[in-house]
């Protein structure tokens, strides 16, 4: 069998080349880092659930009319994606205060914030995602004006959405982060949300007890982080309720 040209190896997942032209097929390890990749493990069943919750919310966005890069979904690790060309930028969006908010303006984690507020980071890992304002990105050509017209309104459309699912089942989105995928048609370009949406890249925080259901059970030591993700999945009706019930393989005679 023919081996699959690699076309990039992240820090939580590895890209092939897809089937067909202008695809690319997105694998999701196992493995987990923090702090800018100093904390690092492998966490077994992560890339499952991930891909799981990821297709979950970039086939709702799709049916809401956000666009995605997203395809369909392969198998257990792996889902079909249109190839993009990735904007450099982390686009967060943040509904209440926490990690580095929290610390650059001293403001509680957890507070409330008066409206969402929409950051952006520069993708660059050597220089630890530094926070840009819109006048880097334009002096520096990241993205035009039009683009970021389009990316405020994609990253706003998303932060309902996503908030919504959430809220219905007890989940509050407390922040997130996407990435932004450029998408040519002959002489136009179309913005579509890229990478992956997962708990990897959001703050979900029970709305009861404020349990961390999110990456910072890892980044803070403060239990299973398979445990935590499957919450997720589970209250999202996406982890079958008895494990038992499912069928087990048969030997045919
Ligand atoms: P932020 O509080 O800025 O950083 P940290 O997670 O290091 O405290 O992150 C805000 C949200 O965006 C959080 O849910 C994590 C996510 N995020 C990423 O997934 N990747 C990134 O590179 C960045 C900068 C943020």
């Amino acid at each position: 069998m023919a081996r699959r040209k690699k076309i990039y190896e992240g820090k939580a997942k590895t890209l092939y080349e897809g089937p067909e032209p202008g695809t690319i097929v997105q694998y999701f390890k196992d493995d987990a880092t923090a702090f800018n990749a100093e904390k690092k493990d492998v966490i077994d069943g992560k890339g499952v659930l991930n891909n799981l919750l990821s297709e979950y919310f970039m086939v709702g966005l799709g049916q809401v009319g956000v666009p995605t890069h997203f395809l369909k979904r392969l198998n257990m690790r792996e889902q079909l994606v249109r190839s993009c060309e990735i904007v450099p930028l982390e686009v967060i969006v943040r509904n209440y205060a926490a990690g580095t908010m929290s610390k650059r303006l001293g403001i509680d984690e957890g507070t409330q914030l008066p409206r969402p507020i929409v950051e952006y980071c520069y993708k660059d890992d050597s220089l630890g995602d530094p926070l840009v304002t819109e006048e880097h990105i334009a002096a520096f050509g990241w993205a035009s004006q039009q683009d970021m017209d389009d990316i405020l309104s994609l990253a706003l459309r998303v932060n309902d959405f996503l908030s919504g699912i959430m809220y219905g089942v007890g989940i509050k989105l407390v922040d997130f982060k996407i990435e932004i995928g450029r998408i040519y048609d002959g002489d136009f370009q179309r913005l579509v949300v890229a990478d992956e949406i997962s708990p990897d890249s959001c703050r979900l925080w029970d709305m009861e007890t404020n349990q961390k259901l999110d990456k910072d059970v890892f980044r803070r030591d403060l239990g299973s982080l398979t445990d935590a993700y499957s919450e997720v999945a589970r209250r999202l009706g996406l982890m079958p309720n008895n494990p038992a019930s499912i069928t087990k393989p048969t030997l045919i005679n």
